[in-house]
């Protein structure tokens, strides 16, 4: 368990050379915030889509984009649950890094979309960013801590074009030093639409002030929350349940059944969520909030 926080350590398989050790661990978890995500990415999509009179296909930055799961999701033709039947097989057991990496390139190119969005993933576990990028479903992948550092040129200019940012999972790792640099990237142009499912344990404002030096205004979701995982103990649980009951949130029917939930944050222009706020652009009937 880290000890900051209560929460269940999994950083240690957050970099490996392939994904399987990842899924293997959440397994018995129930984990299931990125299939739960991909209809709010969808419809924040088309919103852009609707709004840009560029012909070019629009650019997601996934944030804490590990093996490059939300772009699996968001590109091809399979849900969370056939990623976890296939990384969890013990057929896999003694198959090499690199075979399995060719042969997911050809898993995934076989179920991409025709008009699949681009991804770029950032994420500080560069071995998965990297595998992420090799089996074609990151376009450029970086393995960088922008809460240490400022990025690279090279992702500077890569973050400087992106319509919209992900995240899921990632709430515990990046703040508002993460998504400032995002935001600072776009330079004199308009920072990219950020949506982002963060655990109820967790504050947003730091990060919802910092967006605001860029004009963009952020809005919570309301009436809805939906869960991330299991809680992986007693302890990590009794934790959560602090947390959440210390920011003034009830955990009936939530964190108390026994899960992780998270909380849906949108930033975007301050003009443009004044014109149609953002839940205004979403229609909750497509999506579910958990099994
Ligand atoms: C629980 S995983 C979430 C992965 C994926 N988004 C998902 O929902 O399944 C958390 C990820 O955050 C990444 N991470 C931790 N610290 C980070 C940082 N400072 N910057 C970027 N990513 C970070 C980890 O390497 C890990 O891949």
């Amino acid at each position: 368990m880290s000890p900051d926080n209560g929460k269940a350590d999994f950083t240690h398989v957050y970099d490996r050379a392939d994904p399987r050790d990842y899924f293997r661990s959440l397994a018995g978890l129930d984990y299931e915030m990125p299939q739960l995500a991909q209809p709010v990415f969808d419809q924040l999509l088309a919103a852009l889509a609707t709004d840009s009179d560029e012909e070019s296909p629009l650019r997601v930055l996934d944030v804490c984009c590990s093996y490059g799961i939300n772009a699996a999701l968001m590109r091809c033709d399979v849900t969370l649950d056939d990623l976890f039947d296939r990384y969890t097989d013990p057929s896999l057991d003694d198959v090499s890094p690199a075979d399995l990496a060719r042969a997911d390139a050809d898993y995934y190119a076989e179920r991409r979309h025709s008009d699949a969005v681009q991804v770029s993933g950032l994420d500080a576990a560069a071995n998965a960013v990297s595998y992420g990028q090799r089996v074609g479903l990151l376009e450029h992948a970086w393995g960088e801590n922008l809460e240490a550092a400022d990025p690279s040129d090279a992702c500077t200019a890569d973050l400087s074009t992106i319509d919209l940012v992900t995240m899921t999972g990632g709430s515990s790792y990046v703040t508002e030093s993460t998504f400032g640099r995002v935001a600072a990237a776009a330079g004199d142009g308009s920072p990219p639409w950020v949506a982002a499912f963060v655990l109820r344990t967790l504050p947003y404002d730091h990060i919802a002030a910092r967006m605001s030096d860029f004009g963009m205004l952020t809005e919570q979701l309301e009436g809805v929350s939906f869960p991330q995982r299991r809680f992986a103990s007693a302890d990590e649980q009794e934790s959560a349940l602090a947390a959440v009951s210390s920011r003034g949130l009830d955990a009936a029917g939530l964190e108390e059944t026994g899960r992780y939930y998270t909380d849906l944050y949108i930033s975007r222009p301050a003009a443009e969520a004044a014109d149609r706020s953002s839940p205004e652009l979403l229609d909750s009937s497509a999506w579910s909030t958990g099994a």
